[in-house]
Parts: structure tokens; sequence; C-alpha cells
């Protein structure tokens, strides 16, 4: 439906040139989609602007507009004949041959009618982040989700992604660890194998209280700081023993939630962070603040009044979170090799960070190292709540491990679904219970989350998520499940072309219409990285479509209306397989 919105876009604008050439106006004609399915399949608000300048009513000119749209054979093929309503306002409806000359061809089309950008340039996503011997928590969990479906809509417009996990491998706590290690499990040291640490959030825990309670721990705690940045073979080798224990608890969780990340930590970027500094210094922006070396920011100022710095090097000559953020800006906008040559970096962290990001993309801005016309994004989510709006925790108060909580909608599924299939008397096998369990219960999950708006905060509550009614992953999948019945009752959804469409009804329409909405959502998601739009999509569409198929008969109808009934039924499904699927959530035959 893009094309069809930017040809008309282009037939009003003309249209009002030739009626108001010397208005010496801005002309613009306002399309939109319409607001209500009885005002047609676009509204154009232009004439209203024009009434004051011209000293015209707005209808007059609505209607001066109309008569020369009305004279253009290329709008009389896409329209029937505009409506003027209220003061003025246009009315546009698609001729119901187009629309259908517009399904037919999505139907043979796997894209959809969504096109592809023709881009070389990366656009690096940089997602999940979780900490090196710390707990991956529900915030790591909405930015591995939210990223994934990012990453997923602009690999499929085409663009080359690099999907960046920047993993927080790098820090003065590594002193303790590796101290706390050296002394827990000295053998470690010398294996050549990988060895289990065992659970490393207890690990870090333990060595976060030697610390704080003995003295001579710390001492060596600060020394073994100094011994890693040295590059010590004994020290590097604990480092990577607790990274490799860390990441194959992470790589478990990216695993069962089908998630692709390249690791690339921030200890990546240690040897440009020097430079970094360097560079601020030889540009003019680095200013020396009590023994810290820092860049003050524009257009910001603290409590006081007095601009904000970016700390980029502590007074003990140490390097931060934002030097490392400032050394990835400036090596994954630098073309290659030793740069990524991106166009684009979007950042998914929780909302907690945006000054953080603010900061860091305006010193980057004003050190020239994001070349235009690229662009860097801050995508911000939200806080993760329990039932009660407070912060997600355990019954007992504690915080709630990813994995648990995976494997809690796995089995609530599972529950649910035994449940369902006593109520029906239905009797399925062990491996379909399993296999259906998993994926809807990891898709509720998913769905949950990408479906609110991420900028608020979230409500995490099992029951909702898994409920077969209202914007959930259970109903989305059922529509496709329902349709797969379909099929197998024996409604040939096979692809290819229908030799001719024919709708008669008001909900084939409607769900026509719903249909061809699709490319245009992409669109929207793209441009504004909000996945709930993709989502509130899918289950407006499944809502039409369930409400075609209760009222429409499809496989007892009459030729030809069967085969274009059908032909919805696949389009429908095949539009939720290639939407869910860009959220990360594969569809199922049955449930
Ligand atoms: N490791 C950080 C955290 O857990 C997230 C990193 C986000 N990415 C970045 N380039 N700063 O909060």
């Amino acid at each position: 439906m893009l094309t069809v919105l930017h040809a008309l876009q282009g037939q009003l604008l003309a249209a009002m040139q030739r009626a108001f050439q010397e208005a010496g106006q801005p002309l613009d004609p306002q399309l939109a989609p319409a607001s209500k399915p009885e005002f047609g399949d676009f509204q154009a608000n232009g004439a209203l602007p024009l009434a004051k300048p011209l000293g015209q009513p707005p209808r007059a000119i609505a209607t001066a507009i109309v008569k020369q749209l009305t004279a253009d054979p290329a709008f009389a093929e896409l329209c029937l004949e505009p409506q003027i309503a209220g003061p003025g306002f246009i009315n546009l409806t698609l001729r119901p041959e187009r629309l259908a000359a517009e399904l037919q061809a999505r139907l043979g089309d796997p894209r959809l009618g969504v096109p592809t950008v023709e881009m070389q340039a990366p656009v690096i996503v940089d997602f999940s982040s979780p900490n090196i011997a710390k707990e991956m928590h529900v915030g790591h969990l909405r930015s591995t989700i939210i990223g994934d479906a990012l990453a997923r809509v602009l690999e499929f417009r085409g663009h080359p992604v690099l999907r960046l996990n920047h993993v927080g491998d790098w820090g003065t706590q590594f002193g303790m660890l590796i101290t706390h290690l050296k002394q827990v499990a000295p053998e470690a040291l010398t294996m050549a194998d990988a060895v289990d640490l065992g659970d490393l959030v207890a690990f870090y825990r333990q060595a976060k209280a030697r610390f704080d309670d003995d003295e001579s721990f710390q001492t060596t705690s600060r020394e073994e700081v100094v011994k890693l940045q040295g590059g010590d073979p004994v020290s590097l080798k604990a480092w990577g023993l607790l990274c490799d224990q860390s990441r194959r608890e992470f790589q478990k969780i990216y695993d069962q939630l089908g998630i692709r990340l390249t690791e690339r930590g921030e200890s990546f970027y240690n040897p440009h962070l020097q430079a970094v500094v360097d560079d601020l210094r030889a540009v003019g922006l680095l200013v020396v603040d009590a023994g810290a070396g820092c860049v003050f920011l524009e257009g910001v100022s603290g409590k006081d009044g007095q601009p904000l710095p970016l700390i980029v090097q502590k007074s003990d000559g140490g390097f931060n979170y934002a030097t490392t953020d400032l050394a990835a800006i400036r090596y994954r906008f630098a073309p290659g090799p030793g740069g990524d040559g991106a166009s684009r970096v979007i950042y998914v962290t929780d909302a907690g960070q945006a000054s953080h990001f603010a900061g860091v993309f305006q010193v980057a801005q004003r050190a020239g190292w994001i070349p235009s016309p690229c662009g860097v994004e801050h995508v911000p989510f939200g806080l993760v709540q329990g039932d009660d709006g407070k912060k997600l925790k355990t019954r007992s108060g504690d915080t709630v491990r990813l994995k648990d909580l995976l494997d809690e909608a796995v089995e609530r599924t599972e529950a649910d679904l035994r449940q369902r299939l006593a109520d029906e008397q239905r009797s399925e096998d062990e491996a379909f219970i399993q296999q259906v369990a998993t994926s809807v219960g990891l898709a509720a999950v998913k769905y949950a989350d990408l479906s609110t708006n991420r900028i608020t905060n979230y409500q995490f509550s099992f029951d909702r998520m898994l409920a077969l009614t209202g914007n959930t992953a259970p109903y989305l999948l059922y529509a496709v499940v329902r349709i797969a019945g379909i099929a197998r009752k024996g409604g040939d959804l096979g692809a290819g072309a229908v030799a001719s469409l024919t709708f008669s009804e008001a909900q084939e329409w409607a769900l026509v219409r719903e249909l061809l909405k699709f490319d245009g959502v992409i669109a929207e998601v793209e441009q504004e990285l909000l996945p709930n739009r993709l989502c509130n999509y899918l289950f407006e569409l499944s809502q039409v479509f369930n409400r075609f198929y209760d009222q429409v008969p499809v496989l007892k109808a009459e030729e030809p209306a069967r085969s274009s009934r059908l032909a919805l039924c696949r389009l429908t499904t095949d539009t939720l397989s290639l939407g869910l699927g860009l959220l990360g959530i594969p569809t199922l035959e049955r449930m």
C-alpha cells in the first residue's frame, strides 16, 4: 500500500498545483490513512489550511482540487469518485479492483510487498550486553528481545546488520574476582581445558564480601587490576576463565531464545582508550578538572546550574564506561580495516542510561567521530515490574533468574495445555506437548515484552502473557493454527496466484485492507524502532481475520468466492508468520 500512498500523494499534489498554481502558498495534501472505514481508505485535509490565505471557503477549495484530481486518468484508475466531507476533507476510496490487484501481487511475493534497500554500510545493533560474572537480569532480557527484533526487521529490509554484544568484560571488579579465583581454585589456572567454576553469581558475592572486609585482600585485588592491565599471563588466564564461564551461561539463554549475537566486549576497545583521550585533547575538548579528564557537555547542567562533565579519564589515570563507549563509536564509524564503517548505530538499553548515551553521543559528535549522514540512536526501554508494580522479584525477594523465568513460562504453558487437552478430550503425545509448551511459553515472554511500548515500564504477568485471548502470543499463534486447520480440512492454500479474486462481503474487504497495511507497518518500525507497532498490527490483523472467519463461510462457499477466501486465509497466515518471525517468534501448525 505504500506505493499506492506515494502515487496518491503525487497525484494530489499535482492536482493542487494545477488548481492553485498562483496561490504562492506551500501546498501539502496532508494525506493520511482514513480514521474510520466509512471514510474510505485515505483522507486528504490539505484544503483547510489554504482557506485563510486564499480567502475562500475550504469546501470550495476541496471541490476545485477534486475537479483537477478526477481529470487525472492515473487517479481515476486508482480511486472511486472522491467525497468531500465536513468542512473540506477529501475522502478517498481505492477501487476494489485495485485492492484486489495489490492483493494478487502479494500472493506470489514471499516479501509480502516489503521492498529491500540497497545498502552496503552496516547497521550496528548493540544489544543484550550483560556483564561478566554478574547476573544477566530482566533488563538484559528486554534488551535481548527488543534488540533481536529490531535487528531482524533491519535485516529483512536488506541492511547488513552487525549484532554486537557489548559485554561488560573489563573493569576494576576483575581485581577481586581474579584474586578470589587464585585463592579458591588455583588448580584452574594451570589446567589446559575449560573448567567449570560453578555459579559465578555466588562467586562474585563471595569475592565482594571478602573485598569489603579484608584489607589485604583489597590491596592484592588492586595490584591484580594493574597486573591484568599490564598483560600478566596468569592474570589474563584467570580473566579468560571467568569470561568463559559467564559466556557459557549467557549462551544457554541465547540458545533457548534463538538469539544470534557477536560478542565484542568492552575489553576489545582497550587498545584504543588512550587514543580517545589524546584525540579529545588534540581537538581542544578535554579539560582536566580536579585531576580527572573530562569534556563539559553543552546544553546540560547539573542541579547547581553548572555545566556537567563527561568524565573520560579518572584522576588515577583509569578509563571508564564512557571512555569505552567513545572508543566503540569511533571504531564503529571508522572505515575498515580497523573499523566497522557503519551507517547507523543503535543501542538498546534501559532508559536509565539515557544521559550516559546523550553525553557520549554529544562528545563523539563534537570530536567529529560520527561522519554525516551517519547516526547514533539510543533505543531506551522501561523497567520490568512485578504484578505489584514494583521491581520484579521472586517471592523470597531475590532477583529473578532468567533461566527460572523462562522455565516457568514453559511449565505454565505446559500445564495450561494439558488442561486444554483434557477439556477438549484430545490426546497428544509427549513430544508434541513438550514442543508446543516450549515454543508457546517462550513466544509469550518475548511477545509480552515487545507488545508494550518499550519506553514505558512493563508489568510482567504470566497470567496475562499466556492468555489465549487478548494481545498475546498464544492468541496470534492460534490464528495461524486455525488457518493451518483449514488447510488440513481440505482448503488448498497452495502458493501462487488465484485466477480472479472476487470479494463481496464487508468482512472480506476489511481483511483485504488490513493485509495491505503490512509494508507500511514495517517501514514505520524501521523508522521509529518500535516493535510494538508490528505487534499491534498483527493483533489487529488476527482480530479482523477471526471476525471474517467466524462470519463468512470459507470451505463451504461456492466458487469463485471459495478460492478468493482461501487466498485471504493464506495471505493472513503468511503475514502473521512473517511478522511474528520478525519478532523472533516461530509459528506452529497445531497447538
Ligand atoms: N553492560 C551494560 C549494562 O549491563 C550495557 C552495555 C550497553 N552497550 C553499550 N555500548 N554501552 O548495563
